[in-house]
């Protein structure tokens, strides 16, 4: 097995996380993610290849990384997604492979992910309800994602579906979506919606807060009662007597987790940021291409001089307007 290191920042946080978003195309049009037209994607040339995300993945689990999530935009539309995952899995030093889709064209390569080591997949899914689906994601794609939630289900891999909460659009969906984890041992979780919308306009809902959404859940479960923190989770989790799964809040937007922050990100054109809410602190790409030898150390030395949390990352960035990127182009 290669030399495998540990990473820990300069507010003694360990670095164990990449976040690799391998595309910024989608084919869907989340409200809360892109507009619907007169998007700006990043040219081909700009996008990291394959075999560069294999070569940084590589330095990066030499350095300490040991999960990795491939999101994008939607992972699956770009041609070699799959082959990819194959060349990652095989990674000495890497203990979990994983990813974030949107479940449109998931449902045939699920019997490939146990063979990929892939464990457990986080599945976009905002409503169950086919005209919401539409209105939300302005495709109408809801029996697609339905079906990769069966095959998910059939190849008994774990499944944690993400839910935006945004008031005015889908609030009641916060309830059949909880209904799921009756009968299936699933994660439901709810998130903050952050304004990641590639417009200027911030939030595309008026704004739900973790608290809102704890509170919306209680009243219709009274029962239901917190569980222990499991280490750098992202959300809070939540048990409903007799029920088989979870339901979890994600405070995105709140952002109460980052003092256990352990993530890093790549973007789709190879950027290395240290916060979701940073506007990129390293051109990978760049040394990658131009051979720069110094790339461990120029990782490490962001590494080192990373923002205490998410609202100093935007407040040093972005300045008073805050930030508007689109999700795709940033990875989640
Ligand atoms: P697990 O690895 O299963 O815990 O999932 P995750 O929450 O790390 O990843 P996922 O891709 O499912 O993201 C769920 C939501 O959490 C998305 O809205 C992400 O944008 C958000 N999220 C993930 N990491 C961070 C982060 O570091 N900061 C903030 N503010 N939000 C994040
Ligand atoms: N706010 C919160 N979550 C978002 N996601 C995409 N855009 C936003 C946003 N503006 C979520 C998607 C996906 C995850 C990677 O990020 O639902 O599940
Ligand atoms: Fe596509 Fe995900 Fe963005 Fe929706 S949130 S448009 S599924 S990348």
């Amino acid at each position: 097995m290669d030399k495998h290191g540990f990473l820990v920042d300069n507010h003694g946080r360990t670095i164990n996380y990449l976040r690799l978003a391998v595309t910024d195309r989608c084919n869907l049009r989340c409200l809360y993610c892109m507009p619907e037209e007169g998007i700006d994607w990043i040219a081909r040339e700009d996008l990291l290849t394959f075999p560069e995300m294999l070569a940084v993945s590589k330095l990066l689990v030499g350095m300490g990384i040991e999960k990795i999530r491939i999101t994008g935009g939607e992972p699956f539309v770009r041609k070699g997604t799959v082959e990819f995952l194959y060349d990652l899995s095989k990674l000495d030093g890497l203990r979990t492979l994983t990813l974030t889709t949107n479940g449109v064209l998931t449902a045939p390569i699920v019997p490939e992910f146990r063979q990929l080591g892939i464990q457990t997949v986080n599945l976009s899914l905002d409503t169950l309800d086919r005209t919401r689906f539409f209105a939300i994601t302005r495709r109408d794609e809801l029996p697609a994602v339905l079906q990769t939630l069966d095959q998910l289900l059939f190849h008994g891999i774990r499944v944690k579906i993400n839910c935006v909460v945004m008031a005015g659009k889908n609030t009641q969906d916060i309830g059949p979506l909880a209904a799921l984890t009756k009968d299936l041992d699933i994660d439901v979780r709810y998130i903050e919606e952050m304004p990641f919308n590639g417009s200027a306009e911030g939030h595309a809902g008026g704004h739900w807060s973790y608290q809102d959404i704890v509170q919306h859940l209680q009243s219709a479960y009274p029962e239901m009662h917190r569980l222990p923190e499991e280490p750098y989770a992202t959300s809070m989790n939540f048990a409903i007597p007799g029920h088989k799964g979870r339901v979890g809040v994600i405070a995105a937007y709140s952002r109460s987790f980052c003092g256990t922050c352990n993530r890093i990100r790549i973007t789709p054109q190879g950027v290395l940021k240290t916060c979701l809410y940073d506007n990129g602190v390293l051109n990978v790409r760049d040394m990658i291409r131009t051979g720069n030898a110094t790339l461990e150390n120029a990782i490490r030395e962001k590494l080192g001089g990373r923002f205490v949390d998410g609202r100093e990352a935007e407040e040093q960035s972005y300045g008073r307007q805050g930030v508007h990127e689109s999700m795709a182009a940033i990875g989640g």
